[in-house]
């Protein structure tokens, strides 16, 4: 019998501190065509995505824009909104955790713990990151937060507390008989290091009283709910007050960074509500931690000024461009990168002379010499078409969705060798007309299996395929992009989108480093600023005159890297080379490569300039690593 229940599918929900950018529509995409997927495999299927509206990052966020947090949190989730439909993305239901309906089930799990035994009041003194709202109790004052580098902050508050530590064991359990419920592998391997780390898990501060913006805890005033307790309910509250029993998801779709909470605390949460209410709350059937994406290498940050957004590339190459770029690029799991050149070339490469390419050339010859299949493709071509098929079935299974795209771009390779091959319009010059029906059958089978093969990933130019296959005009599904012109309508539109969204929030532009008020006017940089400049500890290798340049000296720096650095540094009038072998420098290891006599020096050293006096190169009186971080 088939299971009645609809295959639930979440995706994480979006903090509102800023409008949404590619990282997050890569989880939406992903969510949407295992939607795609799931629904086409016969069953039936539901996405929840949404927005986490609550907590101190949001209420400083709508602050900063000098509006209050429910009016700052209706645009931005709007954003969110506005995005995910104009991209097509294919999502059932938008919670937003500011729903009254969401604090009502908020309120129930809290009271289900309670119940349980699970919840305590007790006192926490200590540094707080207010941007991840966690408490960092293994730092000293100063430190920055270990997990996003902002400056923590001191706090003292009486909360309510969740008896994590009451779960250790019973997670381990969990997590080691169900070794497929967190994926990939290594996700999981985390999370099992994790829990059995020395002393196991500690207890966890769900309530706060120094953050008015949040649900609050119903019998302990003046509280509200730990963002996270609330808004991992999002995925419970959306699947309530529904024709169909939708809970327990059967997967929630997210990146690494947020594992933990996914992993721990949301099990924890629910095994502890299950013993004061068994059947309410089932656990998940899993969950899967994608990677990272980075935009030409780097993090994507609003401070680096390096966001791209989706709407953009879907105006100039079409949402499909973007969907099957970042599926096919990135190794579903892994880290990955994206920039405006890859996208562009792998555009032209798999899609215009690819796939969009194989289409044409076979819908143009089918009715150059009117062709309908009449039969279906021989042996050899059905099981190219069958086995792709299958393995693109199971990569997908396995979430491996660039696997199953290389599945389907080998049998377009295969298929162009084919026609070149068979060369149908010689057969048609010579009047072969029964192998030239087979010739084009066995084509048009291809595309049909290839166009279903690729539907999820690329809904839009698949439909539009289907109408050509059924006798729709032919155009080019995927036209050629010259990358000079696109590459700079994309940017300009990033910048347009950029100036609309900053104007939706109030302001007329956003605010660039140099000209708003920033700690630079006195003087002072910024943590962040500090925090750009990448600090090391390098140990001097070799140590050599660089010919025709009597102020130089080519050193070899080991900064605990792949290869040792090289860099030119101007104080070969002051350190003789021998001086220098084994010595610990500082190396600014992120400065851009500069060319200089031939030689591309890959960061610089750093040494005291003294007035009208030798340079005086930095180093430890205590032994230090080579690659530690200063900071
Ligand atoms: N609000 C929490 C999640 C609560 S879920 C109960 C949160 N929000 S977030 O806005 O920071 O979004 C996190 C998610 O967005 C990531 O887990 C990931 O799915 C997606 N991404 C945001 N930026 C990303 C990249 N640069 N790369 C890949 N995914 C990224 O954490």
């Amino acid at each position: 019998m088939s299971d009645p229940k609809p295959y639930y599918l979440t995706t994480p929900i979006y903090y509102v501190n800023a409008a949404p950018h590619i990282g997050h529509t890569y989880t939406t995409i992903a969510a949407d065509v295992i939607k795609r997927w799931k629904s086409a495999s016969g069953g039936q299927a539901f996405l929840t995505t949404g927005t986490d509206e609550h907590g101190q990052k949001i209420a400083r966020a709508a602050a900063a824009q000098g509006k209050q947090p429910k009016e700052f949190t209706d645009l931005i989730a709007g954003e969110f909104k506005r995005t995910w439909d104009e991209f097509g993305l294919n999502y059932d239901y938008f919670q937003r955790t500011t729903d009254p309906k969401h604090a009502k089930y908020v309120g129930q799990l809290y009271a289900a713990c309670k119940k349980a035994g699970y919840i305590y009041s007790g006192s926490y003194s200590g540094l707080y990151c207010f941007n991840d709202e966690l408490y960092v109790t293994d730092a000293k004052p100063g430190d920055p937060c270990p997990d996003c580098g902002r400056p923590l902050e001191q706090i003292t508050e009486e909360n309510q507390y969740f008896k994590l530590s009451a779960f250790t064991q019973r997670l381990i359990d969990f997590h080691e008989k169900n070794p497929e419920w967190c994926r990939p592998e290594i996700r999981r391997n985390e999370v099992l290091a994790f829990l059995k780390q020395e002393g196991g898990l500690k207890d966890l501060s769900i309530s706060r009283s120094t953050v008015k913006w949040g649900i609050p805890v119903p019998d302990f005033p003046g509280q509200v709910f730990y963002v996270w307790f609330d808004a991992l309910m999002a995925y419970y509250t959306a699947a309530q007050e529904r024709e169909q029993k939708l809970w327990p998801a059967n997967l929630h779709l997210i990146g690494k960074e947020i594992l933990r909470f996914h992993a721990i605390y949301w099990p924890a949460f629910l095994m502890a509500a299950t013993e004061a209410e068994p059947d309410k709350w089932e656990l998940p059937g899993g969950v899967f931690a994608h990677g990272w994406l980075l935009f030409d290498n780097d993090k994507m940050s609003k401070s680096k000024g390096n966001i791209v957004r989706a709407t953009p590339i879907q105006k100039v190459l079409g949402a499909d461009a973007l969907r099957y770029f970042l599926l096919r690029e990135i190794p579903f799991g892994g880290d990955g990168n994206f920039s405006f050149d890859a996208l562009v070339t792998r555009y032209n490469a798999d899609l215009a002379n690819g796939l969009g390419n194989l289409v044409a050339r076979v819908l143009t010859m089918a009715r150059q010499y009117g062709i309908t299949p009449t039969r279906g493709a021989t042996q050899d071509i059905a099981d190219l078409l069958t086995d792709m098929t299958s393995e693109r079935q199971k990569a997908f299974e396995r979430y491996e969705f660039h696997r199953g795209l290389d599945a389907v771009w080998n049998v377009i390779t295969r298929m162009d060798r084919y026609i070149v091959e068979q060369k149908p319009w010689e057969l048609a010059k010579t009047g072969n007309r029964d192998k030239l029906e087979e010739v084009l059958a066995n084509c048009l089978t291809a595309v049909q299996s290839i166009t279903s093969a690729v539907s999820q990933v690329m809904p839009e130019s698949s439909a539009k395929i289907t109408q050509q296959l059924e006798g729709g005009d032919l155009t080019a599904v995927f036209p050629r992009a010259d990358a000079k012109e696109v590459i700079p309508k994309m940017q300009e539109l990033e910048k347009q989108e950029l100036s609309r969204q900053a104007e939706l929030l109030g302001k007329k532009e956003e605010p660039k480093p140099a000209a708003a008020p920033t700690p630079e006017a006195n003087g002072f940089i910024s943590i962040d600023d500090f925090s750009k400049v990448d600090l090391r500890v390098g140990l001097v290798l070799s140590a050599e005159p660089v010919p025709k340049a009597d102020k130089l000296l080519h050193l070899k720096i080991d900064l605990g890297e792949a290869q040792p650095r090289t860099i030119l540094a101007g104080i070969a009038q002051h350190y003789k080379p021998e001086q220098l072998i084994n010595r610990k420098v500082v190396v600014v290891a992120n400065l851009a490569p500069r060319k200089m006599r031939g030689l591309e020096s890959q960061g610089m050293v750093v040494a005291a300039s003294l007035e009208g006096g030798s340079p005086v190169l930095a180093g430890f009186l205590e032994d230090v690593p080579v690659g530690a971080r200063l900071k």
